[in-house]
């Protein structure tokens, strides 16, 4: 079955509707929550809530292309998640597949460009696989950037950047003079990519659950009562629009 994605790409909106667009997010980071109490309240096994969740992320894909959004990071599995049944880790692991199988031409028609951070080396290899075919399919397309945190886990991000950084003054590659924010910046997994101008937590939950600690220090935080599966492009308007209200100071007046 094919998707047929009707969204434009950012230059071509930039131009037709400049000014719903002030002040929109560059990158928005989400923590998708929720798809286990969705399908409870329907009586349905919580898999159900997470197939849910995958068809939401295909239409959070192309609504935040369509609101000039460039980078778009959702935390799809984190380190700490393998604590789950092994039956649930296996069906979550299976849905990158899933999704790709089916989306990945509109995604390479539209310009998006797949990549992940975490440590996807541990994945299952068919995991493994197909993320990496969408990731080579897709490495020259300049739209939005769709970034999926898997098996992230942020203290594990910074303790991997010290050690790289210690091993790397070991080795007279770097002097301790020398490493600053920005220099640690390019230790991390999100290197080269700019910090999220806004994070949106749905279900309910207020925590950041271990997600992009460093590179949150200055961002926005959104959160709603909407389950992951109900989420969609009006609830999606909503935070981008109360985010556009914010006034930014990081640290000034
Ligand atoms: C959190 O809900 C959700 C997850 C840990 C899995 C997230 C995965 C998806 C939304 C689908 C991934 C999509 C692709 C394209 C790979 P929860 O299970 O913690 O819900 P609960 O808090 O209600 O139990």
């Amino acid at each position: 079955m094919s998707m047929k994605l009707p969204f434009i790409n950012n230059k071509q909106k930039k131009e037709t509707q400049p000014s719903d667009l002030e002040n929109t997010p560059d990158h928005v980071a989400i923590i998708m929550d929720g798809n286990g109490r969705w399908a409870k309240k329907r009586g349905l096994p919580r898999i159900a809530g997470h197939r849910e969740g995958v068809r939401v992320v295909k239409d959070i894909v192309k609504t935040a292309s369509n609101h000039n959004v460039q980078i778009l990071t959702l935390y799809t599995f984190s380190t700490e998640n393998w604590k789950r049944p092994k039956s649930e880790v296996d069906f979550i692991m299976k849905l990158p597949k899933e999704f790709l199988d089916v989306y990945l031409p509109e995604l390479i028609e539209n310009n998006v460009r797949l990549d992940t951070i975490g440590e996807v080396e541990a994945l299952p290899k068919d995991t493994k696989k197909v993320i990496q075919y969408a990731k080579d399919k897709t490495k020259n397309n300049d739209g939005l950037l769709l970034n999926f945190a898997l098996n992230y886990g942020s203290r594990f991000e910074i303790m991997q950047a010290i050690k790289q950084i210690m091993t790397d003054i070991d080795g007279s590659k770097l002097s301790v003079e020398a490493v600053d924010e920005e220099i640690f910046s390019k230790y991390l997994y999100t290197q080269g990519i700019s910090d999220p101008d806004l994070l949106i937590r749905t279900s309910g939950e207020q925590r950041l659950s271990n997600f992009l600690l460093w590179q949150l220090a200055y961002t926005e935080f959104w959160f709603t009562d909407v389950l992951w599966p109900d989420f969609n492009e009006e609830t999606f308007q909503q935070a981008i629009h109360e985010y556009q209200l914010r006034k930014r100071r990081y640290g000034g007046i």
